[in-house]
């Protein structure tokens, strides 16, 4: 059997393969069938002479989404996507359908798409988009095995929380036992980096987000790299590899998804190059300040937006103008310490911030990146655990890692559906992951 992909090695040869019917349309003597494998999509014509009257009633008779292989020769053809079309010769369903087929070729609602997203990742947008997000996992962790990290996966269940409290998913294990679902797997990947220096943890994490919003996720997955010995300059250095090594691959390897998607691939020529500009917190508050006073705003944001106060987080909004102030990814780093986790490192010259950052995408894609150089003083973690109100005994194993043979180390998080959003240039976050889990979505 051929696959779609590889019809263009097969030019002037009859080939077989196996499909479905994304759609049909009919003239005379012709009928068009519009078949996919999962490789690609490409059209095959029946004409009536070329054919028994069996199979060209058998191409009369096939519906949307059914499943058929067909024996042809492979014609080039210019004008064609991926340049080639099939003339059939032989024709014959695998199955019938039950009943009609719900994603018609007509314009549907988001709602309904999505409660048929079982079906729809049939269809082109949703194929091009796991395309490149399995291309991008492939990336990432070429990248990662090409640096010597090992993959040191952390657990789902863990015994304390790590992010925000208020967003932590708590489940009733057994009858005393008390565990959340991870909202990253930071704290163990650090016991990883200790063992083994370079690690990443890649899996999904979970946080309560109540609030709507088209970047949030209630699962999402998130990459982890962990360093020991590292710092803060090392961690930022890391982050800009990465990503725009993960870039470069994804552009190379699904060029044509891209392009499916109509991906303006200019604007990801810079991320793809490196050099990524770094504003302390201060700064981006600057430059936000003078975007909204000249009132140079990007097109979705609201001309109502107020400037960010000192010690406050950004809103969405604030980020949006940020990533559209450069030309690609910019590192943001020392945030006061008051709006980040307990585990981060003072910056030693000035306590109220913290040895983090976050990377925000260009085009108002927002935050990709959250890292950090982590406490590595024993005390002084101690301490902050305390100060932020979680349990201690949570914490005595993580407290152990400064116990013996503690270094500064450092790492960072990376959302995987932020990024695939941004490569992608998709809308909404529920676009780049197969199975959404939002608010108002646990089905299908
Ligand atoms: O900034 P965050 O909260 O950082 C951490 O969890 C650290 N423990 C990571 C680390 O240092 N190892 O989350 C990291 C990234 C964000 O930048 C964002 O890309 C993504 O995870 N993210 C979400 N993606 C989708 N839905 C959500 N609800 C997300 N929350 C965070
Ligand atoms: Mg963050």
């Amino acid at each position: 059997m051929a696959s779609i992909a590889q019809l263009s090695q097969h030019i002037d040869q009859e080939i077989s393969l196996t499909g479905w019917l994304t759609d049909k349309s009919s003239k005379g003597k012709l009928h068009f069938l519009k078949l996919r494998d999962g490789s690609g999509f490409v059209q095959a014509t029946v004409f009536k002479n070329d054919v028994s009257e069996d199979v060209f009633e058998s191409a009369r008779r096939l519906v949307q989404e059914q499943a058929v292989t067909i024996t042809g020769l492979v014609r080039q053809d210019d004008r064609a996507p991926g340049g080639v079309e099939i003339s059939v010769r032989d024709l014959r369903p695998l199955s019938q359908n039950e009943g009609e087929y719900p994603i018609t070729p007509k314009e549907h609602g988001v709602e309904f798409l999505f409660d048929q997203r079982h079906l729809y990742t049939r269809h082109r947008r949703p194929w091009a988009i796991m395309r490149v997000r399995d291309c991008v996992q492939r990336a990432m962790i070429n990248f990662f095995h090409g640096e010597g990290f090992v993959r040191f996966d952390s657990p789902f269940f863990t015994p304390n929380a790590a992010e925000d409290t208020t967003e932590l998913f708590e489940i009733n294990l057994f009858d005393e036992d008390k565990a959340y679902l991870s909202q990253t797997g930071q704290l163990h990947a650090e016991a990883g980096a200790l063992a083994f220096g370079k690690v990443y943890t890649f899996g999904p994490t979970f946080r309560a987000e109540k609030s709507k919003t088209r970047r949030h996720l209630l699962e999402f997955w998130m990459v982890e790299p962990e360093v020991a010995p590292s710092n803060h300059q090392e961690n930022m250095a890391l982050q800009e590899r990465f990503v725009s090594s993960v870039v470069r691959q994804v552009l190379q390897e699904c060029a044509a998804e891209l392009q499916m998607l109509g991906r303006d691939l200019t604007k990801l020529a810079g991320a793809a190059e490196g050099n990524y500009p770094r504003v302390t917190y201060t700064e981006a508050l600057k430059i936000i300040r003078q975007h909204i006073e000249s009132a140079d705003l990007p097109p979705n944001v609201s001309p109502d937006t107020q400037p960010v106060e000192w010690g406050d987080d950004f809103g969405a909004p604030h980020e949006t103008i940020l990533g559209h102030h450069f030309d690609r990814p910019v590192i943001v780093e020392r945030y006061p310490a008051a709006i980040k986790a307990f585990y981060m490192q003072p910056d030693p010259e000035d306590e109220r911030l913290a040895l983090c950052d976050d990377m925000i995408a260009p085009e108002g894609y927002g935050e990709i990146i959250g890292g950090s150089q982590r406490i590595h003083d024993y005390g002084l973690l101690r301490s902050r655990i305390e100060e932020h109100g979680l349990p201690l005994d949570a914490f005595d194993w993580y407290l152990d890692l400064r116990r013996f043979g503690s270094v500064p180390h450092a790492g960072f998080g990376l959302g995987l559906e932020r990024f695939v959003m941004w490569i992608t240039g998709s809308e909404h976050i529920r676009e780049v992951i197969p199975f959404p889990r939002m608010l108002s979505r646990m089905k299908p």
